[in-house]
């Protein structure tokens, strides 16, 4: 089980955006998250492609980029020029999944799924063997620092469990609400990968706090 930390870009600083993905290149975290908006999937908007360009220029850690947006096969060719790892598009937002599945990796990318906090896992199961990662979310998506939803642990006990069924590497992550009080109960619920904005951006020493995370 990999115990990975990708903290969240959304709760940086943007008015010292090169400062603080600095400060990242910096710490142990492992991915740099990116959530990008839309306004329409999400009630809110976050930044888009032109701002990427220069964050992925600026971070030597891998872009893990989680994508709030309808239609985002539109997009697979701009997420791939911000050299990001991980595209990762929500199960709500594709009519055809396994096709932006396939044309996310046909653009050597890896692919990741995200459920909002209502979609159940089970859906994943003709899925899931095809995908690198699953993305719980949390919280519902569109803005940084809201509550931990409670469910989320007994979705990832049935995800685990799924994975495990099928013998499959696919990953999960999880998004939303989390903080070293409830980091340790994931990561040995099964979690690979934990988002983190409030958590790092907000706690005073953004790099105490990632070792914090990292040594759980
Ligand atoms: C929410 C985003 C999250 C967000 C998490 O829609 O997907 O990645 O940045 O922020 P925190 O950790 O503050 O809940
Ligand atoms: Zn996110």
């Amino acid at each position: 089980m990999n115990r990975l930390l990708s903290p969240s870009l959304l709760s940086a600083d943007f008015g010292n955006l090169a400062r603080d993905i600095d400060t990242i290149n910096r710490s142990e975290a492992d991915w740099l998250h990116i959530d990008v908006m839309d306004g329409v999937f999400v009630p809110n908007i976050s930044f888009g492609f032109p701002v990427l360009k220069y964050v992925s220029r600026l971070c030597h850690k891998p872009l893990d980029v989680h994508l709030m947006i309808v239609e985002p096969d539109k997009f697979i060719n701009e997420v791939k020029e911000t050299g990001a790892v991980m595209m990762n598009v929500h199960y709500e937002a594709c009519t055809h999944l396994h096709r932006t599945v396939q044309r996310i990796h046909a653009a050597g990318m890896k692919a990741g799924v995200t459920l909002n906090p209502h979609t159940p896992v089970e859906l994943l199961e003709d899925i899931i063997e095809d995908v690198e990662m699953v993305l719980l979310m949390s919280v519902n998506p569109g803005f940084g620092g809201q509550t931990f939803i409670e469910n989320t642990y007994a979705k990832l006990g049935r995800l685990r469990a799924m994975i495990d069924r099928k013998g499959c590497n696919t990953l999960v992550q999880i998004d939303g609400g989390v903080n070293l009080d409830n980091a340790g109960k994931l990561y040995e619920g099964g979690a690979d990968c934990l988002v983190a904005g409030n958590a790092v951006f907000g706690s005073g020493n953004i790099i105490d706090t990632i070792a914090k995370f990292k040594n759980l």
